[in-house]
């Protein structure tokens, strides 16, 4: 269906998916931006427009330039959308393919062939060597973010086999202007376990190519996948508001790189970790790359946290059918207070003091099965343990369910340790080349789920434990990076397939569940947050997104995390974490520092003292109120967390349609006692009269209450005189409509 009308002299161009009745270019148009894709006269496909939205068909014909020199060919200054191994070809390429013959040279053309359906583009490509070797490339418009979602798919219609050894996704090339974007800067996430998604930039410069990347088998913790690029203010300019932003829908190793020549040109690419990646392809088999999902905006990097989160949410909600109904549960999970020492006593007891608090969901965490007393056996044997459980957990299950609470259990399906009965089974289910010692990481080894069979087991026992006892949720956790991977069966398949066999065994078991049991929620889980992506966000409910439940070093990884995760899906437990001798981190403090997406509870309530219940109950009560502009709204910062040495941050939470937000913020400690500046509200109606709440330590008591006008609340702010003296300070404000 093609959507384009009156020729091209149309202004107002829709939203959707445009072609040229002249060239062989493509206009994708959404809400404040265009992607123009175009075919040269040789076939080459090149990006003509990524940016501010255009309102015609304009002529933009796909032509090569000239040689730079003879050191610089066209084709490697080529803006292609699908860069491959090649040719003169010497900037960052996406796909590299070998014959049987050795050749690894492609020549892909635009076949003259292309379909638009919906918000859907397909472009043909033929290879010009071997023309029954054929890519297609994928569009799908995101129009209201603002997002463009590219994939592609290779076919083999020869008679004999290839091998794929590079298969990114795509390339994306941002504009260039003259004394706009004369100096770069990218955004990305760095991290470690405790440590998640600190926010790094980086000046880009020519010659050099920045990469992020995971080669550890999954997404992990070291990077995440995601980028923004923008450009940096110097003494004559403020820096634009332009920002070119994306991040990858898989939850296997993957790599996006930025590289930047001499006249400040910028290629993104990314995909599927290419190291010791490989994929076979017999006659008639074909091979499709995860989604590299990429926007633009021109609100700056305030624009790129608002669109992202939303597209996340968008498919997810689509995919998930437990996110379109109910808010995400406010849960309770002991891990940090009891760790491996669950029994059916101390859970119970856990359950009858977690209920009245207002908690909505119980998890048993790890050691409720086989002989898992600590780290090192039992991982595997996914039967519940009767020593511990002598009724099994149904009993804890029946009295969460009683009490109104949803009940949710752990688990780590590709994880075992040697000593478990699955091992001794079935030590070939395990990655270990024979005759060379094991990796182990914290006495464990991955399952293949490349393995049907290992899938089937996984399947069987999960789908057991969560009908036999009515669980509603189920915490999904990894906790080693991948070693020694490779098929190691007798399939015949090359084993470097392995590395993508896994995440999509991964993804099959998680997505069997949910279609089995429609109503299970699912967290996505690995040491913290060493899973978190747009992959899995997209078929899950919720992401663990660190073991660190400090409340100031919260602050850093949920700054970090919220550039490409829903808010709701971010949790965040209040435990006694950073307490000791000297400090005490008010409760009030954590709660504010969990108020910013999904609310848990990981304290020992036997070890609450004082008001500590009575606390607690009132803070998730006021949550609850909150929650759905919390959890529904957009989650800005204000004030980043690192930016004064006392350490302040804020965030605001609006809605959407901007009637009412959440602002929180925090000052660690105030040396000087000095006056905290007023903190100026955004994104709010400028005519519109708010009503202003606000809380300091106390969920029941608003220490202030007042009208104001949008305008002057964006204008001139809110005044926390609350936050002037003292450590570990937060206020909890909230406007809405009055
Ligand atoms: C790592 C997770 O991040 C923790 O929350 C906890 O579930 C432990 N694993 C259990 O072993």
């Amino acid at each position: 269906m093609m959507l384009w009308k009156n020729k091209n002299t149309v202004t107002g161009l829709s939203t959707g998916i445009h072609k040229h009745d002249k060239f062989n270019t493509w206009f994708l148009v959404t809400d404040a931006s265009t992607y123009v894709v175009g075919a040269t006269a040789e076939g080459y496909l090149v990006n003509l427009h990524w940016g501010a939205r255009l309102e015609q068909l304009d002529n933009l014909n796909a032509t090569l330039n000239t040689d730079f020199s003879s050191q610089d060919p066209a084709i490697t200054m080529a803006k292609e959308e699908l860069p491959i191994f090649g040719g003169l070809r010497y900037r960052e390429n996406a796909l590299k393919i070998e014959l049987p013959d050795g050749t690894r040279e492609l020549n892909l053309l635009y076949a003259g062939d292309a379909n638009v359906t919906g918000n859907h583009l397909d472009l043909h490509l033929r290879d010009g060597n071997h023309t029954d070797l054929l890519v297609t490339l994928h569009y799908e418009v995101d129009a209201e973010n603002d997002i463009i979602r590219r994939s592609y798919t290779v076919r083999n219609g020869l008679k004999k086999s290839i091998n794929i050894s590079k298969a990114l996704t795509a390339a994306w090339h941002p504009p260039t202007t003259l004394g706009r974007d004369d100096k770069r800067e990218i955004v990305t996430l760095s991290g470690e376990w405790n440590a998640e998604t600190n926010v790094e930039t980086t000046v880009l410069r020519p010659g050099v190519r920045h990469v992020v990347e995971s080669t550890r088998g999954f997404t992990a913790h070291a990077s995440f996948p995601y980028f923004a690029l923008r450009s940096v203010a110097d003494e004559i300019s403020n820096g634009e508001q332009d920002v070119y932003f994306g991040t990858l829908a898989w939850s296997g190793g993957w790599e996006i790189s930025a590289q930047m020549n001499p006249e400040g040109e910028v290629r993104i690419a990314g995909g599927i970790q290419h190291l010791d990646f490989g994929w076979t392809l017999e006659h008639g088999e074909s091979f499709t790359t995860p989604v590299f999902a990429a926007g633009y905006t021109n609100e700056g990097m305030s624009g790129a946290r608002k669109r992202l989160p939303r597209h996340t949410r968008k498919y997810q909600k689509k995919n998930v059918k437990t996110q379109q109904k109910d808010y995400n549960p406010v849960l309770y999970n002991s891990w940090e207070a009891v760790a491996f020492n669950v029994t059916a006593e101390k859970q119970l007891e856990l359950v009858e003091k977690a209920a009245p608090l207002g908690v909505e969901l119980f998890v048993i965490d790890d050691g409720w099965f086989g002989a898992r007393d600590n780290d090192s056996a039992g991982l595997g044997d996914w039967y519940v343990n009767k020593d511990k459980f002598p009724n099994g957990v149904k009993p804890i299950a029946d009295r969460a369910h009683a009490l109104g609470m949803k009940f949710g259990i752990w688990f780590e399906p590709e994880g075992v340790n040697p000593n478990s009965d699955l091992y001794r089974a079935h030590p070939e289910w395990a990655f270990h080349y024979p005759g060379i010692p094991r990796y182990e990481a914290r006495n464990e080894l991955s399952l293949n789920l490349g393995i049907p069979e290992v899938r089937d087991y996984l399947y069987k026992r999960l789908h057991t434990i969560i009908k036999e006892n009515d669980v509603d949720y189920i915490k999904w956790d990894m906790n080693r990076p991948f070693a020694e991977v490779s098929m190691l069966h007798d399939n015949g398949r090359n084993p470097r397939e392995a590395y993508v066999h896994i995440v999509n065994g991964y993804y099959d078991l998680v997505d069997r569940l949910k279609k089995d049991f429609p109503d299970l929620w699912i967290e996505s889980c690995s040491s913290g947050g060493g899973r978190m992506d747009m992959g899995i966000v997209e078929r899950v409910d919720q992401v663990w997104t660190s073991d660190n439940t400090r409340p100031d070093g919260r602050l850093f990884i949920q700054y970090g995390a919220s550039l490409f995760l829903p808010p709701r899906v971010m949790y965040g437990w209040v435990t006694e974490s950073g307490n000791d001798d000297n400090v005490k981190i008010p409760l009030s403090f954590r709660f504010h520092t969990s108020f910013m997406g999904g609310l848990g509870i990981g304290s020992n309530l036997n070890d609450f003292k004082g008001t500590d219940m009575e606390e607690t109950k009132n803070w998730i009560k006021l949550y609850k109120e909150l929650r759905p502009v919390i959890q529904d709204g957009d989650l800005d910062w204000l004030v980043p967390p690192s930016r004064l040495s006392d350490l302040t941050a804020v965030t605001q939470a609006t809605a959407q349609d901007r009637s009412e937000a959440v602002v929180l913020a925090f000052r660690h400690r105030s040396p000087f006692n000095r006056p905290i500046p007023k903190v100026r509200l955004r994104n709010l109606e400028a005519k519109q009269m708010y009503q202003v709440r606000i809380w300091l330590e106390d969920a029941t008591k608003t220490e202030d209450t007042y009208e104001m006008s949008g305008a002057l609340l964006m204008a001139q702010g809110i005044s926390l005189p609350g936050l002037n003296s003292g450590m570990f300070r937060s206020a909890l404000v909230h406007v809405k409509k009055a």
